[in-house]
């Protein structure tokens, strides 16, 4: 009689398979709870050229991106921290005439890193996402502009 402590071969293989998934699984799990571009999938291209154009000088967290000053740093940042887009909100038409002019001012941002189609793309992921985390002192509906 086999005792009945040890398990039989299959049963462990089992067991390791089990534990694979659970780990894989894991993993999974939190790769999309941060480190993600995370929109609507007729905004993912605009995020991913956010991504990969503006993501050096502006934060989005929505495009995975953390290039302005960090936040809570009061310390003057780098020339090149642009806005923050979690508080900043943006319309279309003003991303669409920063991007065309490097930014409001001109003076640090290149202009037309993205154009075309693009650039479109990238305005109506930042008029859609930009300001979700904006206080209620700083809406621009308080402004009294129109909000979309
Ligand atoms: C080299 C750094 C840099 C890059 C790259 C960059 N920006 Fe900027 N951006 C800035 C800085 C700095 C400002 C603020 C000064 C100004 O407006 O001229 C700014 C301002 C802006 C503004 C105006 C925001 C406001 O309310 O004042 C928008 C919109 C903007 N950027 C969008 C973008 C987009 C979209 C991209 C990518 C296509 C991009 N930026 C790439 C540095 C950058």
């Amino acid at each position: 009689m086999r005792p009945a402590v040890t398990p039989s071969r299959p049963r462990i293989r089992a067991r390791i398979w089990l534990a694979t998934c659970a780990a894989l699984a894991l993993v999974a799990v939190s790769g999309c709870s941060q480190g993600e571009i995370d929109v609507a999938s007729e905004n993912r291209d605009g995020a991913q050229l956010f991504y990969e154009n503006c993501s050096g000088c502006h934060t989005l967290k929505r495009a995975n991106s953390y290039g302005s000053k960090p936040e809570g740093q009061l310390a003057g940042g780098e020339r090149s921290n642009g806005p923050n887009f979690n508080v900043r909100k943006v319309s279309k038409d003003d991303a669409l005439f920063a991007i065309r002019n490097g930014g409001f001012s001109g003076a640090i941002m290149p202009a037309n890193i993205v154009v075309g189609e693009n650039a479109d793309k990238v305005a109506d992921f930042l008029a859609k996402y930009s300001g979700e985390d904006a206080g209620e002192g700083t809406d621009v509906q308080g402004s009294g502009q129109q909000a979309e």
